[in-house]
């Protein structure tokens, strides 16, 4: 039998991650370049497996993502990925690209950011492209800007920089170093009604964008001296002021874009009851219903009984600081 190497073949894995800063309008969109920096956290509970096999007789590119052949605008989006790392490597060949999330495909989770830091580790190596991590950081960013910040362990900055070169993520922190706990609270798991990508577009039209971005100029650093002094309250605070900025950006943009629902206001009503309480926890969600709750390892247990109550809340994934993009034998 063949050996590996010799089929070209590679299988990855990658986590999730949550951003406590978020990455909201593309300066470039066909670089996705950012207006600013990102902060986040990789997510232990929620990752992508991803396998890449390229084959000199294969005609066309097959992608199978949760056991279904993908096509039309999906297919399209891995298929010019691939034509990138095509171009890298000096190389015509096509690919079986195999793709399994470990969390429910259907929770409504953002899943770009595990699927192309997955999709470009697997679909580098296997085409015999060795990439230093910041490259890989690079080639991630150019299949879906928040998947530059899954390559390391732990905690991640996206440095915007301003051109290809200099657009990549670099660790902040390694995942022992804060014991933080991310519990999604799952409201709707269905289709979102706009794409974050669609909401990236739509981003700049908002009146609110600029002053959003005026803001980040002394949130960012205020929550980096936070994180770094482990200050939870100030984190939280802070975290919770960025979740709602980004949201406050979508909602006032031409056309508006209404990403919560009711189960998402359930969940941060009990978010602050819980605070009322006593209990140090604080919300974030990204360009979905589904409501990120921040909280500590001590608290935790209490903080995810509380959601399971919840009328709206279908089920609960319990994330640690996960490890960041990796190959597997
Ligand atoms: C709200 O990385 O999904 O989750 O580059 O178009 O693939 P594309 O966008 P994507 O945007 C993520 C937006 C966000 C915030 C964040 O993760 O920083």
């Amino acid at each position: 039998m063949k050996n590996n190497t010799l089929r070209h073949k590679a299988t990855a894995i990658s986590p999730a991650n949550i951003a406590f800063i978020k990455y909201w309008g593309k300066k470039d969109p066909k670089l996705n370049i950012p207006f600013n920096d990102s902060i986040s956290m990789n997510l232990s509970g929620c990752s992508t497996k991803t396998v890449v096999e390229y084959d000199p007789t294969f005609r066309n590119d097959l992608v199978i993502v949760n056991g279904t052949e993908v096509k039309d605008d999906k297919r399209k989006r891995v298929v010019d990925f691939l034509d990138i790392i095509r171009k890298m490597a000096g190389k015509k060949w096509f690919a079986k690209v195999v793709s399994d999330n470990n969390f429910p495909s259907d929770a409504g989770i953002a899943s770009s950011a595990s699927a192309f830091s997955a999709l470009a580790l697997a679909g580098s190596r296997a085409i015999g492209l060795e990439l230093p991590p910041r490259k890989l950081s690079i080639l991630a960013r150019l299949g879906s800007g928040s998947a530059c910040r899954s390559v390391f362990d732990g905690f991640s900055i996206w440095k915007k920089g301003s051109g290809n070169n200099s657009s990549y993520a670099v660790a902040f922190a390694k995942p022992n170093f804060w014991n933080l706990v991310d519990i999604v609270a799952v409201v709707d798991a269905g289709t979102k009604k706009a794409s974050s990508t669609e909401g990236h577009e739509a981003a700049t039209t908002s009146p609110y964008f600029k002053t959003r971005l005026n803001e980040l100029k002394k949130r960012i650093p205020a929550l980096k001296k936070a994180f770094l002094a482990r200050d939870f309250g100030k984190f939280g605070e802070l975290v919770e002021e960025e979740a709602i900025s980004l949201h406050v950006a979508a909602m006032t943009s031409r056309p508006p874009i209404f990403y919560w629902n009711k189960g998402t206001l359930e969940v941060m009503e009990t978010v602050f009851g819980l605070r009322e309480r006593g209990i140090p926890a604080y919300f974030t969600m990204d360009a979905g219903p589904n409501v990120h709750i921040i909280c500590l390892d001590e608290d935790s247990k209490r903080v995810n009984l509380a959601l399971k109550k919840l009328q709206f809340v279908k089920f609960t994934i319990i994330n640690r600081p996960g490890k960041g993009t990796m190959l597997l034998k």
